[in-house]
């Protein structure tokens, strides 16, 4: 039989796609998220398209005890799963970091902390578990480069960039891999009505780059891939210059 896939952050439009794609593929599914009942109509539907078991988990990344249990909640719930894929973030809002220390915490902690936590007791898990797995993370390209824009939201997404990074390596004579995913930008929720955005992939391209990437047991992905060539060039602009620039 195959073993579950987990979506933490199951309502998001990345996540949305995702579930699709793998219930196409036949894989049972965990969605996890908060007010996980609100997502019965989708988890009733992917049951009927694709003859596939969907459970449902209460997933808060904010509260400690939610995202330090989930792998232990999701084995005693439902059985073993060998794919966990960490989809949840906040973007927020720059201007009200810098001037509200609990807005700035509440991005930092979503983001990061959540993400770590969460994704270090699946870490633990599927290490004693000894069988191949896979843990996904999604960072964002904005992780690679601080500016005034989205510094807040950058700064935790990188720090969960190279938490990810070292992850990897210290599972890397185990069966667990590591996937980082730093998408550029992509049309969902999260986007919409923000001002200069180029480049917009569709959620279903992310979702299929990521799959592609677990499938071929890749180390980090850029989706999509032109992101890196773009990252490349901005992490090379000198710093005297690049402080100067409007970005
Ligand atoms: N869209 C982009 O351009 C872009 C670019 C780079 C990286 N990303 C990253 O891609 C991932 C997916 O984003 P998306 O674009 O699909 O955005 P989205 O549709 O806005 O989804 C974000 C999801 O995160 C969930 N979430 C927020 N706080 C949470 C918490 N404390 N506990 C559990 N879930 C929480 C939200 O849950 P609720 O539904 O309960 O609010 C929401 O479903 C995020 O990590 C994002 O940072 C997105």
């Amino acid at each position: 039989m195959t073993d579950r896939a987990v979506i933490l952050g199951a309502r998001s439009a990345i996540a949305t796609a995702l579930a699709r794609e793998l219930a196409a593929a036949g894989r049972p599914l965990v969605l996890a998220a908060r007010r996980a009942d609100e997502l019965e109509p989708v988890a009733a539907d992917l049951r009927l398209r694709f003859g596939i078991a969907v459970d449902l988990l209460e997933f808060d990344a904010l509260d400690p005890v939610s995202a330090a249990s989930v792998p232990a909640r999701v084995a005693a719930a439902f059985g073993p799963f060998d794919l966990v894929i960490q989809v949840f973030g906040e973007l927020g809002r720059q201007e009200q970091a810098q001037q509200d220390p609990g807005a700035m915490r509440r991005l930092i902690e979503v983001n990061f902390t959540g993400a770590a936590v969460a994704l270090g007791q699946v870490a633990n898990y599927l290490e004693a578990r000894g069988q191949a797995a896979t843990i996904v993370g999604i960072t964002s390209v904005a992780g690679d480069r601080g500016r005034q824009s989205n510094y807040v939201y950058g700064a935790a997404k990188g720090a969960l960039a190279l938490y990810l990074q070292g992850l990897r390596q210290r599972l890397n004579r185990t069966h667990v891999r590591v996937l980082t995913v730093k998408p550029g930008f992509v049309d969902t929720p999260m986007t919409e009505g923000l001002p200069g955005l180029f480049l917009v992939a569709s959620p279903e391209r992310v979702a299929r780059d990521i799959l592609r990437a677990v499938a071929r047991r890749r180390d980090v992905l850029y989706t999509p891939w032109f992101w890196r060539y773009i990252m490349v060039c901005i992490r090379w602009i000198p710093e005297r210059l690049f402080k100067r620039l409007r970005l």
